[in-house]
This record gives structure tokens, sequence and C-alpha cells, in this order.
């Protein structure tokens, strides 16, 4: 065979797809899940940790670079008192027990959502979080608390404002690159697949600026039984979709 036939054969091999750099994930159906089974939601929530532990090794496995979940909303505070306390709680737990294993995995974590109004010991373990793991390089874990995709863009609205006001910036020179560039998710690609557990078909308030142009995959389980099978499946679900972005189909040519 002549050297141009080989480079021709090797170019034609099916390449595999590269995983979706980054995945965000809504963990829906923790309560229903409790229900259905005569437990308390708190139950629920506990086993939604666990398949958080599950879903950041399944994510480093399959290749992604960035997993960002959400795990509190701006809206949750509506919820019974008694229930954010325990979703307070369950924050606090999964920063103590799994920092040093997340950061063993070279797993680099970041918060983001308001840090206004938090209780120190929330605000310190976040910090903490983040400066224990800020040096590491593999995936990028993004936990979304206290986060609305709403206040976010105007936090940022305000930045640029306060900027101008103050004679640093333009008008003219705000652009999308410098908007989301005020953002919490600085420096973090928009998620090319957004994950929803339980069945609803909804944003909720997640990532509102960044997934404009994400795929959605949603997916009837609670998020409890959220597990490898069920990221990887997802992932596959990805790799049928066409991204066009406004332009035309590359698959069909
Ligand atoms: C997701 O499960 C966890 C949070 C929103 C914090 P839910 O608590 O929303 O569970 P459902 O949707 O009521 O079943
Ligand atoms: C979205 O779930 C928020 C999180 C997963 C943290 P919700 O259960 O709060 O969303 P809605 O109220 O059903 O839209
Ligand atoms: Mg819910």
């Amino acid at each position: 065979m002549s050297e141009t036939q080989t480079i021709a054969r090797r170019e034609a091999a099916p390449q595999p797809c590269p995983p979706p750099a980054h995945v965000a994930i809504i963990m829906d159906g923790n309560g229903r899940w409790a229900a259905r089974r005569g437990l308390p939601r708190v139950e629920g929530h506990r086993r939604g940790v666990e398949a958080v532990r599950r879903s950041v090794r399944a994510a480093i496995d399959l290749g992604v670079r960035y997993l960002t979940i959400y795990s509190f909303s701006s809206e949750n505070w509506r919820r019974p008192p008694a229930e954010v306390a325990d979703l307070m709680g369950l924050l606090k737990l999964f920063v103590r027990r799994d920092l040093a294993e997340l950061d063993a995995a070279n797993v680099r974590v970041r918060i983001i959502g308001d840090r206004e109004g938090l209780s120190p010991d929330i605000a310190g373990l976040l910090i903490e979080a983040e400066e224990r793991t800020a040096r590491n390089t593999g995936l990028t874990l993004a936990v979304a608390f206290n986060y609305g995709g709403r206040q976010e863009i105007v936090r940022a609205a305000r930045r640029l404002a306060e900027a101008v006001a103050a004679g640093t910036l333009r008008p003219d020179e705000i652009d999308a690159d410098r908007l989301a560039g005020a953002l919490d998710t600085v420096g973090i690609p928009d998620p090319d697949l957004v994950i929803r557990t339980s069945g609803e078909q909804r944003l909720s308030n997640f990532l509102t600026w960044q997934t404009a142009y994400s795929e959605y995959v949603l997916i009837p389980d609670f998020w409890p039984d959220f597990d490898h099978g069920a990221f990887a499946a997802a992932i596959d679900e990805y790799h049928r979709r066409d991204r066009r972005f406004g332009g035309l189909s590359e698959k069909a040519g």
C-alpha cells in the first residue's frame, strides 16, 4: 500500500466523538424520590448527595472537563425553614467530608451564586473549598449555590455600571464577552449539555445567560437514582444532536 493510501485510510477511520466539555445538571426530584418510598424529604436529599459523588466520578471517567451542579437556587429559600436547614446542613457535611477526596482527585471546586447573606460558617466553607483546590488541573466542579441566573446577570450589570461610573469602562465597550466576563462563571465555557432529572422541562433560573445554545437532555428518573449509566446515556443522546448555532448542519452535509 502506498503512503498516500495509508494516510487516506487513516483519515477515513471514524473518529470517537469528543465528550461535551461542560455538562451542567439540574439535580431534581429528591423530594419525590423520598415520597414514593414513604420517607421524609431529607432522606431524598441525603441520597442525592450520593448521586453527586457518583456524578463527579462519572464525569472524570467520561472525560468531561467542567461539571456544574445546581445545588440550591435563589428561589429555594421559599421552602419551609426546616428543609432549608436540612439542605444547608448537607452542604456543610459534603464540603467537610468530601473536600479532601475531591482535592486528591485533582478536582478544582468553583462556587457560583450570591455570597451575600450566607451564614458565616457556610461562607467560610465555600472559600475553603475554592482555595484548597485552586491549583488543581483536573475536572472543574462548579457548585451553583444560592444561585439564580437572573440575579447573576443583574450583579454583572451592576459591576459594569460601576466601572462606567468610575470612568474605567466606556458604555460602547460593553459587549457579550464583557458581560460574560462579569458573570460568576468567568473562565468556564458555556455548557454543551444540560441534564435535568425528574421529568420537569424547565430551566428554573439556572445558567440563564450561559445556556443560550446548550443541548438539553431531560430524563424522567429522580436525582437519587442518577448514576454512571444515566450520565453516559445522556452523553450518547448529546452525540446524536445536531448543533447548528444558527448556521447550517455539518452532519447532513
Ligand atoms: C432537588 O430535589 C433538590 C433541590 C432543589 C435542592 P427537590 O427537593 O426539588 O425534589 P422535588 O422536585 O420536590 O421532588
Ligand atoms: C431547581 O429545582 C433547583 C435545584 C435543583 C437546586 P426546583 O425543584 O427548585 O425547581 P422548580 O421549583 O420545580 O422549578
Ligand atoms: Mg424540585
